[in-house]
């Protein structure tokens, strides 16, 4: 008892101080930890289509779990236009420089993405499986509208 307590209160200091520790992070976001940061919430965008894309083919079910990932696409996408601060094409980046120079071409894209996964997440409330299908395209359609002109081509 008493070692879980000791335990549990060290990891409650462990926890503050991560969280200290962030604020203070926060205050000076370099240019790598911009390009790091998108990355990682690029990253959580292709785990919750691949996750959605297995609920639209019928693979898994369990409706309530694809309206988590649609909502998580939505939050990510929601976060698009403020992951690309000037400069943080840092070396390793795949952020094409056009994103910088064609500003409303590459807001028009942000745009394009938020309103596609907002009506897949509606679709998803909803349970309307052509619906569902339907808006799913045109969110994986964003993701490459975008990729196509704004990120270094991949392999
Ligand atoms: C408005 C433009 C835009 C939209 C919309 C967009 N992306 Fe991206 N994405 C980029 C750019 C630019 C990069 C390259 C970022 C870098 O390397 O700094 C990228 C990189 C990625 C990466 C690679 C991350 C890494 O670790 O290198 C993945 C995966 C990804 N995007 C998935 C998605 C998915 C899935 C969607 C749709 C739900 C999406 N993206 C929507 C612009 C976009």
């Amino acid at each position: 008892m008493q070692a879980a307590k000791i335990r549990a209160s060290g990891m409650f200091i462990a926890i503050l101080g991560a969280f200290a520790y962030s604020v203070v992070a926060i205050a000076e976001t370099t240019p790598q930890d911009a390009s790091d940061y998108r990355k990682s919430v690029m990253t959580t965008l292709k785990g919750h289509i691949g996750a959605s894309s297995m609920h639209v083919r019928g693979l898994v079910d369990g409706q309530e779990f694809l309206v988590k990932h649609a909502t998580g696409l939505a939050n990510g996408v929601s976060e698009l236009e403020r992951l690309f601060p000037a400069g943080s094409n840092v070396e390793g980046s795949d952020a094409l420089p056009i994103i910088w120079e064609q500003p409303e071409q590459f807001a028009a894209a942000i745009e394009k993405a938020v309103a596609a996964t907002r009506k897949f997440a509606e679709a998803a409330e909803s349970g309307d499986k052509e619906a569902i299908a339907a808006a799913f395209r045109d969110v994986g359609g964003s993701c490459r509208g975008c990729h196509d002109t704004f990120r270094v081509p991949q392999d």
